[in-house]
């Protein structure tokens, strides 16, 4: 069965990613819908980016429930609702159980800042300094029950220049990423 075309996309901050994806539609670089976008934080200046847009911008708290697993039925909830075939997670803070997971199963993407399996969970720019790498990148995989772990759709390379700061590698990861995570959302559509 194809995949429907409707994203629901989760954020907890800026929101980069989910600019580039709304932008990937207007200019038909991609053919879906976004029928919601989630944050778990009231503030996320990603929210914005959704209400320009005439998303809805939907803010599920996870500090109102008592259990991650209470949290993800709620964020499941909100999705089927709402139809969502495909789950974009962009910059969302937090681990999914495995609840979530079996709710969407092989319906779930995440953008990571590195080349995995190199350098997943927290501060991959850091790590990629730290290990002296030549070269990091993105890479845009399906979400499993293991952190970052899941099966590649789609990677990029950055080159790391000598004097980089965590900073300047992020900005430079995250242009390639702005590509890179339509185009993956479209591979995965289109494959179903
Ligand atoms: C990106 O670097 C993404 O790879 C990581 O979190 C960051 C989110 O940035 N998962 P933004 O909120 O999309 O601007």
């Amino acid at each position: 069965m194809p995949i429907p075309r409707v994203l629901g996309v989760l954020i907890s901050g800026r929101g980069s990613n989910l600019k580039a994806i709304i932008g990937a539609i207007a200019d038909g670089r991609l053919n879906v819908r976004i029928a919601v976008v989630i944050s778990n934080r009231a503030g996320a200046p990603g929210l914005e980016h959704a209400r320009e847009a005439g998303i809805e911008a939907l803010v599920l708290n996870h500090l109102d429930h008592l259990t991650r697993e209470a949290y993800d039925m709620t964020l499941v909830k909100a999705l089927r609702d709402r139809g969502v075939g495909l789950v974009c997670l962009a910059g969302f803070m937090r681990l999914l159980s495995p609840g979530f997971v079996d709710a969407f199963p092989d319906r779930i993407v995440n953008i990571h800042p590195s080349l995995l399996p190199k350098y997943p969970g927290l501060q991959p720019q850091r790590q990629a300094l730290d290990d002296g790498a030549t070269v990091s990148g993105a890479t845009v995989h399906f979400v499993n029950k293991d952190l970052d772990a899941g099966r590649i759709v789609l990677q990029d390379t950055v080159p790391v220049r000598p004097g980089d700061t965590e900073h300047d590698l992020a900005d430079r990861i995250l242009e390639v990423e702005h590509r890179l995570y339509p185009e993956a959302i479209a591979r995965v559509l289109a494959a179903g």
